[in-house]
């Protein structure tokens, strides 16, 4: 699939504005629309948003050509552009050898051992969260679980991080993370991108977020160096790491990029997969029953919940990942050309973004029985491994695949356990949840639900 003579570019489909292209439907229905243009114009196709270039690729031999095969000839797409006010050279948006060499030195704190170690703080701060939780049993009452996940998970993150958590500022912290995904979206959606440097109310209300959200990080960062003492959490694997040949570390800028992206990256996306794994299972009992019975009987055999007893627990894992299956948190990559290529015998021009609908993969009957259905069963041991790994891809794929994978399956698998020990969650009567695709895949206003003690 190198770059060849062939310059045909892929088809554009015609359904469009006749000056601003797809932007409006795609601001409209995301979904709808890729979708609905993928069984129209196939595997590959071209999108019309003005002053860029964007095609589509819905063939699992594509997606792995550009995130893998050919990865070398691509840098992250567009949609990365918005979130680099915020994230700067981050490992999610930075590129080349900067990216290589930060990877390298992050990895270690994402190695077997560390998640080790961790372990027993989700235990804990999963079980403490038990308590909140109760609270709404006891009163009976209808709660949102979304804002609830995404404080625990950024409880347990923000430990990971940096030892203590950032209690007083979770609220806060959770807010503008919010926001932000919101201006994010809102700004990928603006024909005309005003550079965020430009103080439009638009950009003051983002710079204002990140203003709040950086004061939080860098005050940890100061306290940190001023103590001048390691501790065994992430932040300070990230003080002491040094550039192997140079001997450099990181400056305080770059210490709050790389906490910034972990933090950001880490605390949606598992906060979203847990709130759909909670209503999925509200709505398919005989799911629910089947989990629960698995997480009774391994507790009541006496097991403990650590590391190495966490995948036992088998059915949840296979609750989780098909949960991701059918609303998978990061539901489109993307990816941009550096020089011309060549995709399905069509051309594809420098600094055209590549698109990567994972939201089709995951539910599209050309490569899933019944994909509406939310059956745990797929994911049994003896058919996990027949699914192919660029159709099925909750955490992407080649090298700038998810840093995070283990820790986000540690952290979900722990939480559905401790949760479900205690409580079932039913849906409140009448409400509907609705799929938002921002950054992340969201429930656009959240999810409902009563606890019920088991
Ligand atoms: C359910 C949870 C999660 C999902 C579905 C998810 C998904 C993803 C995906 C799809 C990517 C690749 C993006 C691309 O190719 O452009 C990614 C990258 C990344 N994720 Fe996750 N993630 C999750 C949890 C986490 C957690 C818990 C952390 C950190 C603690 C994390 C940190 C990162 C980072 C730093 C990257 C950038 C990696 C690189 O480019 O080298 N993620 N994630």
């Amino acid at each position: 699939m190198s770059a060849t003579a062939t310059r045909t570019a892929p088809p554009t489909p015609k359904e469009k504005h006749w000056l601003l292209g797809h932007v409006n439907m795609l601001r409209d229905d995301a979904i709808g629309m890729l979708r609905g243009f993928i069984e129209q114009y196939g595997g590959i196709y071209s999108l019309s948003i003005p002053f860029h270039r964007g095609v589509v690729v819905s063939d699992p031999a594509y997606a792995r050509y550009v995130l893998l095969d050919n990865n070398k000839n691509y840098t992250k797409s567009i949609a990365y552009d918005t979130l680099k006010p915020l994230l700067g050279m981050g490992l999610l948006t930075s590129e080349g050898d900067f990216w290589k060499q930060q990877r390298k030195l992050i990895q270690p704190a994402f190695h077997k051992k560390k998640l080790e170690e961790l372990t027993a703080m989700m235990v804990e701060r999963a079980e403490h969260w038990v308590d909140r939780i109760d609270a709404h049993a006891q009163r009976g009452e209808a709660f949102d679980v979304l804002p609830e996940m995404t404080a625990l998970t950024l409880d347990i993150i923000s430990k990971a991080i940096f030892s203590k958590g950032v209690e007083d500022k979770a609220q806060v912290v959770g807010e503008q993370i919010t926001l932000l995904n919101e201006y994010t979206i809102e700004r990928l959606h603006q024909p005309i991108r005003m550079p965020a440097s430009i103080p439009t109310p638009f950009n003051r209300k983002a710079r204002k977020s990140i203003d709040l959200l950086d004061s939080v990080i860098y005050a940890i960062i100061d306290e940190r160096r001023r103590e001048g003492v390691s501790k065994d959490d992430l932040l300070s694997m990230l003080i002491d790491a040094q550039d192997e040949e140079t001997g450099v570390g990181m400056d305080n800028k770059q210490l709050r990029d790389e906490v910034m992206t972990i933090f950001l990256a880490g605390n949606e996306t598992s906060s979203n997969a847990l709130s759909w794994t909670l209503y999925l299972l509200s709505q398919h009992p005989e799911v629910e029953a089947k989990m629960v019975k698995e997480i009774d009987e391994k507790l009541d055999s006496g097991l403990q919940i650590d590391f190495t007893t966490v995948n036992e627990f088998q059915y949840v894992k296979q609750v989780i990942e098909e949960s991701m299956r059918v609303h998978p948190p990061v539901w489109m990559v993307g990816r941009r050309t550096i020089e011309a290529d060549e995709i399905g015998g069509h051309y594809i021009a420098p600094q055209t973004n590549v698109l990567v609908p994972i939201f089709y993969f995951h539910n599209s009957t050309k490569y899933w029985e019944q994909p509406e259905r939310f059956m745990p069963e797929r994911f049994a041991p003896d058919k996990r491994n027949a699914i192919d790994r660029y159709v099925y891809m909750p955490f992407g794929g080649g090298p700038r695949f998810c840093i995070g994978n283990n820790f986000a399956m540690l952290e979900m698998q722990i939480i559905i356990i401790i949760l479900y020990r205690k409580f079932r969650f039913r849906l409140k009567e009448g409400f509907e949840v609705v799929q938002e695709p921002l950054v992340t895949l969201r429930p656009r206003d959240g999810v409902q639900m009563v606890a019920e003690r088991r």
